[in-house]
């Protein structure tokens, strides 16, 4: 077990890690790309010693490694790969003189120090947004090379991207049609494809949303919102935390099921809507059916979802 403690003096457990609110950014939170200050550019579980330590002890499930053209907008040119027989501080120095991208996935479940993090600053974003109640907390740590890139992709988690060391450019893109496929977010929703299985086009620039993320600043955006990542001329090091709702979750469900629809039935103007009439003073909406019916429906329903309910998938592509 990595021998991190988090020094009183670098967060304090009084002190919030995310300032920058606003009764504004309260209210918009979740339904308009929104910017934050944090306090952990100089967290010690983030140092260069704990990240070395990360990438040592990840096992090959618990890293994504890859490499791309970054000149160019080229989905062909990027490759996965694996770190082999080095150290963590020969990985550090190779990001630095390469064009990697690593992706150290759940440190939390390796280090409780990290899940302990999460947790808090969930807990300061639950504080804050009424109504904003995120389970299924997850987080992966990014390590990368000057001037690399993410290509355009969305998450299907709600996510946000926070910025420790270096600068990156960020652009964020509407989460509707034609920036977010309808079609391909439901292969994504389907495991049927990856995250960068959207069609992207150069003047979908124009309606991004672009940030140049700082050490000590944090990105959050709506669902599924489309975004893609060029690094400035310096190593970068940032983090994702990765979320969901009941509300996202059952945007995630309505996606799987219409992907199912639009396969197996061949139907294409489908709702994505999460929501629908509610009949008496149950959640349960079953039309045509007298209370004793929904309730045995209510139960059956239940019994037989248990089990085949997709679970919504986890994991980032920053
Ligand atoms: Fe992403």
């Amino acid at each position: 077990m990595p021998n991190d403690r988090v020094s009183p003096h670098v967060v304090s457990s009084a002190a919030p890690i995310v300032t920058g609110w606003s009764a504004q950014k309260a209210a918009d939170f979740g339904s308009t790309p929104l910017q934050f200050d944090h306090e952990l550019q100089r967290h010690p579980l983030f140092s260069d010693e704990a990240l070395a330590r990360l990438i040592e002890s990840a096992k090959r499930e618990d890293y994504l490694v890859n490499t791309m053209d970054v000149t160019t907008h080229d989905l062909s040119s990027r490759q996965e790969g694996e770190i082999r027989d080095l150290s963590g501080q020969a990985v550090m120095q190779a990001v630095k003189n390469g064009h990697i991208w690593i992706l150290l996935l759940r440190p939390q479940r390796s280090n409780a120090l990290y899940l302990d993090l999460l947790h808090r600053v969930y807990a300061e974003f639950s504080s804050r947004v009424p109504g904003f109640k995120p389970y299924l907390l997850n987080m992966a740590v990014l390590i990368s090379s000057p001037n690399v890139q993410v290509y355009y992709h969305c998450d299907i988690p709600g996510q946000m991207l926070w910025q420790l060391r270096g600068t990156k450019r960020v652009y964020v893109y509407p989460n509707k049609m034609p920036f977010l496929d309808q079609a391909s977010l439901e292969k994504i929703a389907m495991g049927e494809a990856t995250e960068f299985g959207l069609p992207y086009q150069n003047s979908f620039d124009d309606q991004a949303v672009v940030y140049d993320l700082q050490p000590g600043q944090l990105l959050h955006w709506p669902i599924n919102a489309p975004h893609r990542i060029v690094n400035a001329d310096c190593v970068n090091v940032s983090f994702t935390t990765e979320h969901f709702t009941r509300s996202l979750r059952r945007r995630y469900y309505v996606n799987y099921a219409n992907g199912v629809l639009r396969r197996q039935r061949g139907w294409s103007d489908l709702s994505q809507a999460i929501a629908g009439p509610r009949i008496g003073p149950s959640s349960v909406w079953l039309p045509h059916t007298g209370s004793s019916a929904r309730r045995k429906n209510a139960r059956r329903s239940r019994r037989s979802s248990s089990g085949s309910i997709p679970r919504p998938p986890m994991g980032c592509a920053q």
